[in-house]
């Protein structure tokens, strides 16, 4: 599967646009489609935005804070002459998500992309850590204590499964109807690369990773007839407002630097990646770049996932 991909990559790399180059496009290749983005202000789903933006999509992002979202619409759109429109949903509130979908295509008409990205890098921490769990930890150096499997609790597990199974449910459902009319949509769920690659002693999350997988592999088959395509982003180890707030919690007294070097050593690339270099990614499947392209797991993990 990554063979696949990293075919297409190559043969399309230099058409994949650049942030410089942004203000020589004059027609992008996202030009009159709307693209909704879940956590669209800050992150991996704020750099997708720009890059949606300067290849002209119109925008509808969500995130919980409406200040936010706000000035993220006057940035982007002030940035990139495009329509941004930001409303405040919780993804874990259905209710709300329908309603924002609703408001969107009552507002432009259509949806093209669908890119659930939103969630905090918070929920990969777990209860009785002594720092962070990551894919890329050695199997022997797990800081999670022993014998947790037999103690954590079914709220753990459906934490896990609100966030990245329902909440994605949630939004596909309200954008299909129109997808499938339309005959043309793209859907990128965001999830950890853990899905693949489970770290032992976290299970809720990696699990909950993977019924996402299954399940967007499972719908690819269902909309493919429509021209509908579902793909996933796994990632793992992406530098974002999380990274600092991470070290201030696990090791206060170190450098980014000194904090990062041990988790480096386990990457393959030895650093992190940047949120702009996950948005190129997720363009890709959004764009008509990967118009045969679906079904599939494109792993950004700097080479972190041990198979292929
Ligand atoms: N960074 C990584 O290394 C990494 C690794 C694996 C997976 N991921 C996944 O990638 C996605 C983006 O991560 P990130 O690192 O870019 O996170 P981030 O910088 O913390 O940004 C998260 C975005 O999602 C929004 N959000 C968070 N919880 C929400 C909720 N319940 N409802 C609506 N919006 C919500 C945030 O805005 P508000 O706070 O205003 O709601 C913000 O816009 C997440 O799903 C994360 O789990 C990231």
């Amino acid at each position: 599967m990554l063979a696949c991909a990293g075919v297409v990559l190559d043969g399309i790399v230099d058409a994949i646009p650049r942030f410089e180059n942004r203000e020589k496009v004059t027609v992008g290749t996202l030009h009159g489609q709307v693209a909704i983005i879940t956590g669209g202000t800050r992150g991996i789903g704020r750099a997708t935005a720009e890059l949606f933006a300067a290849q002209g999509a119109t925008l509808a992002l969500c995130a919980r804070s409406q200040e936010a979202l706000d000035e993220a619409a006057k940035q982007i759109s002030g940035a990139h002459g495009i329509k941004v429109f930001g409303r405040s949903a919780d993804i874990l509130d259905a209710t709300a998500m329908a309603d924002f979908v609703k408001q969107v295509t009552d507002r432009y008409g259509r949806v093209d992309v669908l890119v659930n990205n939103a969630g905090g890098s918070e929920q990969r921490q777990a209860a009785g850590s002594r720092q962070q769990v990551y894919a890329v930890d050695p199997l022997g150096g797990s800081p999670l204590p022993p014998g947790r499997f037999e103690e954590m609790g079914d709220e753990e597990f459906l934490n896990a499964f609100r966030q990245k199974v329902l909440a994605l449910t949630v939004t596909m459902r309200a954008v299909l109807p129109w997808m499938k009319r339309q005959k043309n949509g793209s859907i990128i769920n965001v999830v950890s690369m853990k899905g693949k690659q489970p770290p032992p002693r976290v299970v809720s999350s990696s699990v909950a990773a993977a019924a996402a997988m299954n399940l967007s592999k499972a719908l690819s088959f269902e909309v493919a007839e429509y021209n509908v395509r579902v793909n996933v982003v796994a990632l793992e180890s992406i530098v974002t407002s999380q990274t600092e707030k991470s070290r201030q919690r696990w090791a206060p007294d170190k450098s980014m630097e000194e904090f990062l070097a041990p988790r480096n050593v386990h990457i393959p690339m030895h650093r992190l990646g940047q949120p702009e270099e996950v948005a190129h990614a997720i363009y890709c499947l959004a764009a008509p770049l990967g118009a045969y392209i679906t079904g599939q797991v494109l792993c950004v993990d700097g080479g972190g996932l041990r198979s292929w």
